[in-house]
């Protein structure tokens, strides 16, 4: 359907056809702002995602056109080019990092379209900047390899989009596989398929509807108290790099030095990092009890620690309290976007038409409801 529409327009544009590619968002079942801490994470490449239909130009500029906004922009290639729409600079920003590379990209006409919603924390901007980082890759034989695209769309996002974001997003989008999770260590970047297919249950996201388009500063603001607790910690072990090699003894030695908001940020990662192992255990004995604990631990911590909960998603979340749903906790950055729901099959229907009608009654807007299921990561159609 998408498809279609995109190969009319890019036609219409550029009076040729081009070639199609495709990456896509992500969910992360657990493991929540750990990533940029060195820690682990959980996610999953979902079955929606970003197209993109692309042809060399042999001009040494980068015509492109979104068609979901219907917005054309035309740029250069040299750091001085950095085009106004933001969409567009996720496409600038990943020819930048290739060229930084020693990768040689030649100008270029692309359309493209998405249908993973934008701004819901399912890492649109991430589907975006894998497509482009996978299909310039191909197209020029570049020869680049998929964690370093993935370092090239994380590198997009610090330089030229203002999130300093970590692997996650990117690593999922690109190395993707259907029906499975990806246990990555965000340190390494080792990682593993964890074959994901909770029997008996459901896996559902809940859409606060609430964007978190300008996140990015407090996102950034939780990262830079990371780092200020570690260098705290590092008078006294200096061989803790990241919060990943840090504990809860190191962190209470710190307490009277770091700021009472950073003890706590602090405090909620390196549980979490702990809280991720747990429920790594759990999933491969099958615990999905224990799994969901953990995932409404996830929950609170970052509602009550982390902060980048909000009054639309803790609601949700004591909705499926409420339900007797297994496990429920805000998914992504925080501040906006969706719960991810582990639903007893059961119980699916009762959740979700009272998780629909009470948000809409207390919140005058209605949430959306995406059903999950695991897809493959970046390609060519
Ligand atoms: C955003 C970032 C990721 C990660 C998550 C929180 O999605 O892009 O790198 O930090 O937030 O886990």
């Amino acid at each position: 359907m998408k498809r279609k529409i995109v190969s009319e327009k890019f036609q219409e544009l550029f009076g040729t056809p081009g070639d199609f590619y495709f990456s896509p968002g992500r969910v992360n079942l657990i493991g929540e702002h750990t990533d940029y801490n060195g820690g682990f994470v959980l996610p999953g490449a979902i079955d929606k995602g970003m197209l993109a239909c692309i042809k060399e130009n042999g001009t040494d500029k980068i015509r492109a056109f979104a068609v979901d906004l219907n917005e054309y922009e035309e740029f250069g290639m040299e750091e001085a080019d950095k085009p106004e729409q933001s969409w567009a600079r996720y496409i600038f920003g990943v020819v930048r990092e290739i060229t930084k590379r020693g990768g040689k990209v030649k100008g270029f006409d692309t359309a493209f379209s998405g249908d993973v919603p934008l701004g819901a924390g399912l890492s649109s901007s991430a589907a975006l900047e894998s497509t482009y980082a996978f299909a310039l890759n191909e197209i020029f034989g570049l020869g680049i390899d998929k964690f370093e695209l993935a370092k090239i769309g994380q590198a997009t996002e610090h330089n030229y989009c203002g999130v300093k974001c970590g692997i996650m997003d990117q690593f999922a989008s690109v190395f993707g596989k259907e029906g499975h999770l990806i246990r990555l260590d965000c340190r390494s970047l080792e990682y593993e398929y964890v074959p994901f297919d909770p029997v008996g249950y459901k896996v559902v996201l809940i859409d606060s509807v609430v964007k978190h388009e300008l996140a990015s500063s407090a996102y950034n603001k939780r990262r830079e108290s990371c780092e200020t607790v570690v260098k705290a910690i590092q008078k006294r072990h200096p061989e803790v790099e990241l919060l990943r090699d840090a504990d809860m003894n190191m962190l209470a030695e710190v307490k009277g030095e770091v700021s009472a908001e950073d003890y706590m940020r602090a405090e909620y990662v390196i549980e979490e990092i702990q809280r991720l192992l747990d429920a790594c255990a759990a999933l491969k004995r099958g615990d999905y009890k224990t799994v969901g604990e953990k995932m409404y631990g996830t929950h609170h911590g970052m509602s009550k620690l982390y902060e980048v909960s909000c009054e639309e998603l803790d609601f949700l979340n004591d909705i499926a309290k409420e339900c007797g749903v297994t496990g429920s906790r805000v998914m992504g950055g925080g501040f906006g976007g969706c719960t991810i729901n582990l639903v007893p099959e059961d119980k699916y229907d009762m959740f979700i038409d009272k998780a629909v009608k009470e948000f809409t009654h207390k919140f005058g807007k209605e949430p959306k409801v995406y059903p999950v299921r695991i897809g493959n990561g970046s390609r060519k159609l």
